[in-house]
């Protein structure tokens, strides 16, 4: 297999991802009163500065 493919860009209609690594969504755990807090961001933006071109979140309440 090659693996370099893994770091090419993908085109997902409008937007292009810079490789394909692909953070998968699984709840956290971590609403503060059901919505997203400091701590959501703080865990996302680990994977973004560990690559992850693409992050499915979890479910997010749209009203508390
Ligand atoms: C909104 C959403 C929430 C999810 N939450 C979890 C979770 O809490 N735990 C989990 O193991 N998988 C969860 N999944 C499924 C994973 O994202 C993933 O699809 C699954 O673990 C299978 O992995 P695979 O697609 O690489 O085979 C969730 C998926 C979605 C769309």
């Amino acid at each position: 297999m090659d693996l370099r493919r893994v770091f090419r860009p993908l085109t997902l209609r409008h937007k292009t991802l810079r490789n394909r690594l692909i953070f998968g969504a699984h709840t956290t755990n971590m609403a503060e009163g059901g919505l997203p807090g400091d701590r959501h961001l703080g865990y996302y933006l680990e994977r973004v500065c560990g690559g992850a071109a693409m992050i499915a979140v979890e479910p997010v309440l749209v009203h508390r």
